[in-house]
């Protein structure tokens, strides 16, 4: 069944300027590559026989030495054809396909007789490239100063971008033309303070684009390891984009030795957006799963400790902070509003075991939330203290004696050396209470101070704490980290991260608005499962506090359902707090009955910045589950059944928006519809404005 097979087609010696060409496997996109007359590499992409990026230049500065930019000849070309099957741990498809066609060019620097090889693989899908820097007879050090890499686009193609802040993601999409990128007129005042952003013109990868002619085209890349993370600089008016490394504290961007290699450059296109939103090249392009026994490795739906303290009606910290000084001295002072009780803890518990969750998280259950926002000191946490009205040992039992998994929480409020000192008692912690899984927190600026969250030293941070999660078995859910480029395959422990603006804006911040959860598919979701925190069922901020009236989700609560389908995630929680799920037990079932592992995923529809729909199959059972969402206009659309098995009729329930519902002003009003139905069926989705539909598809017995 599975096949692996590389060719070398060919070996050429080649001392002279000369393009060449390679295809995808189904020959719609093609790579053209060549040296110009200074002896840079260049490189161009098309699509269907049309240019999606015209000649661009690669190459690298090097610090205290000659760019590896000109004078390159081309010793050397090899290529080869890829295709095998592949089985992630979790997943979107229990089976992917990896197919490419690859060439890579061996090129030597005329002037230092350095030695640099650029590997291209062509998919179906798009483009990938990265640099290799080859063992030279001995080993070398260099540093990078910045990557040279250019991508230049044909056009004012639309963007879907956020602005280049090398230290967070949460940010809500701009659509624009690129000629209107520009960060400064932001308005930054929406929940998140303005933090590394250095230039009006660079915006994040991945950047989504679409051109006049419907080409949709998407810049990112894959397997960052050892290495920063690539921002783009946008020319606004020649439309050429060029790399920008996220730098460390003393402004160099990469340290490395030979033999190693840059991540991939990845373009891909299509002018079916589903094509874009359903490829797997990113997980592709990272090396397999480094984890034998992957029997540990479990999806997860949860519950948790979290909603609360986001709407204000607990607090993290159990003494408040005007008790800062006195964190961990028994002289605090309880504020009363602390969540991570043991009372509070068993509530959840209950509700998790009664409707069939795996797990509980508990946020704030340590000591040191006193005073753990602003960087004040370096080592606000030691992960292990519980605070008193927190027992581990008694919430252990009690959750072992309902069948539930407890969740831990390290928020290292940024201090990442502290984390770093600590983290082998935090992870013994969680092997002597038997907690399966972590979720992490990197709220604030990095102490070491100067480095950012986007940086090379953060980047072996983040893959070294999946790595030593991974000797110890455990999973990790990381926020606030380097947005993930698909090291989830080789890692598959890294069961998730947030990386991106979450449902949890919309607590406390103008939130997220109804685009958002239609583009996050095409941007942050490409590089691995986003941890989201769906199923705000309760959506108005006013009920809990009078002061945040204005705050509120900017969808329905049907489109929180959706969301479990198309915001894919073999973590999922259920974040509202019990009692408004316990208010609408019937929505709620949505929630309960919804896999987050599958068998196949089909992209039905899909067009960023306005709706996409999804159906998968569960990986454990016959039944499929459908999730449609649509921005801020109301949406009709028509869905063919005909991925059903037409040897079996179907029972399929669909929660959807009632005819008076919009997410500003009537967001709870939604409808539960059962039907029974064939592969020859139809069902009529009818959105709200901001809205979704959920439909479960059981085999009828
Ligand atoms: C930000 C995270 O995204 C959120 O989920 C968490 O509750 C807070 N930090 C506190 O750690
Ligand atoms: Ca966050």
């Amino acid at each position: 069944m599975f096949k692996n097979i590389i060719i070398i087609i060919a070996c050429f010696i080649l001392q002279f300027l000369h393009a060449q060409q390679l295809q995808s496997p189904s020959k719609e996109v093609e790579l053209i590559f060549s040296l110009n007359d200074k002896g840079t590499a260049v490189y161009e992409v098309k699509y269907k026989g049309q240019a999606v990026i015209k000649s661009s230049r690669l190459g690298l500065k090097i610090k205290n030495g000659t760019d590896l930019f000109e004078g390159f000849k081309i010793v050397k070309s090899e290529t080869a054809r890829f295709d095998e099957i592949w089985q992630p741990v979790l997943g979107e498809e229990s089976h992917i396909k990896n197919h490419y066609n690859e060439i890579k060019f061996h090129l030597v620097q005329n002037e230092t007789n350095k030695k640099l090889d650029i590997v291209f693989k062509v998919y179906d899908e798009g483009v990938a490239f990265r640099y290799q820097f080859p063992f030279n007879e001995s080993v070398e050090y260099f540093v990078i100063s910045e990557e040279m890499t250019e991508f230049n686009l044909t056009g004012n193609h639309k963007a879907f971008w956020i602005p280049g802040d090398y230290d967070s993601q949460e940010y809500v999409y701009n659509e624009t033309k690129l000629s209107e990128i520009d960060n400064s007129k932001l308005d930054l005042a929406n929940g998140i303070a303005l933090k590394s952003i250095q230039s009006n013109y660079r915006v994040q990868s991945p950047l989504m684009l679409k051109s006049d002619a419907g080409l949709y085209i998407n810049i990112f890349e894959a397997a960052v390891v050892n290495y920063p993370v690539m921002h783009l600089d946008v020319d606004t008016s020649t439309f050429q984009l060029t790399a920008n490394l996220a730098p460390n504290a003393i402004g160099d961007k990469a340290y490395l030795r030979t033999p190693s290699t840059t991540p991939w450059r990845t373009i891909m296109v299509s002018d079916d957006a589903r094509e874009i939103v359903g490829s797997k090249m990113i997980l592709n392009l990272n090396e397999p799963n480094k984890i034998e026994d992957t029997s540990w490795i479990i999806p997860m739906k949860y519950v948790g400790i979290w909603w609360e303290m986001h709407v204000g009606k607990s607090t993290w910290d159990y003494a408040g902070s005007q008790n800062a000084q006195n964190a961990g001295t028994g002289r605090m002072i309880p504020t009363g509003k602390h969540g991570a009780t043991i009372e509070n803890t068993k509530r959840y518990i209950d509700f998790a075991a009664k409707h069939g969750f795996d797990a509980v998280l508990v946020e704030g259950w340590n000591v040191g939330w006193e005073d753990w926002f602003g960087n004040w000191k370096e080592d606000v946490f030691d992960f292990t203290t519980p605070y008193p009205d927190f027992d581990i040992e008694a919430i252990m039992e009690y959750a072992k004696s309902k069948g539930i998994k407890m969740i831990m929480h390290h928020e290292t409020s940024g201090s990442v050396a502290n984390y770093e000192r600590h983290l082998d008692r935090a992870m013994a912690l969680m092997k002597k209470y038997d907690y399966p899984a972590v979720k992490t927190g990197y709220v604030g600026r990095i102490i070491p101070r100067g480095e950012f969250h986007d940086g090379q030293t953060m980047v072996n941070h983040f893959n070294f704490v999946a790595q030593r999660m991974a000797e110890n078995k455990l999973l990790v859910n990381s926020h606030e980290s380097v947005r993930p480029t698909g090291y989830s395959r080789t890692y598959p422990n890294y069961i998730a991260a947030e990386a991106a603006r979450g449902n949890e804006f919309n607590a406390w911040s103008i939130g997220n608005p109804p685009a958002h959860e239609t583009i996050l598919p095409f941007t942050r979701l490409l590089g691995g499962p986003m941890d989201y925190t769906p199923g705000i069922f309760e959506t108005k901020m006013g009920i809990y506090d009078e002061g945040k009236k204005d705050y509120q989700l900017h969808t329905t609560l049907a489109k929180q359902l959706a969301l479990y389908v198309t915001m894919y995630s073999p973590l999922q929680m259920a974040a509202d707090l019990p009692e408004n799920y316990e208010n609408h037990l019937d929505a709620f079932q949505f929630i309960k009955d919804v896999p987050v592992d599958w068998q196949k995923s089909i992209y039905l529809e899909a067009e960023p910045g306005d709706y996409l729909t999804v159906v998968r199959k569960d990986k454990n059972s016959e039944n499929w589950y459908l999730g449609a969402i649509t921005d801020e206009n109301a949406r009709k659309t028509s869905i063919k059944l005909d991925f059903l098995d037409p040897n079996q009729v179907y029972v399929a329930t669909i929660y959807q928006d009632s005819k008076n519902a919009d997410w500003k002003d009537n967001p709870k009003a939604y409808q539960i519809v059962t039907k029974t139905v064939t592969h020859k069926s139809y069902i009529q989705l009818n959105m709200a404005k901001g809205g979704g539909t959920a439909v479960s598809l059981k085999l009828k017995n």
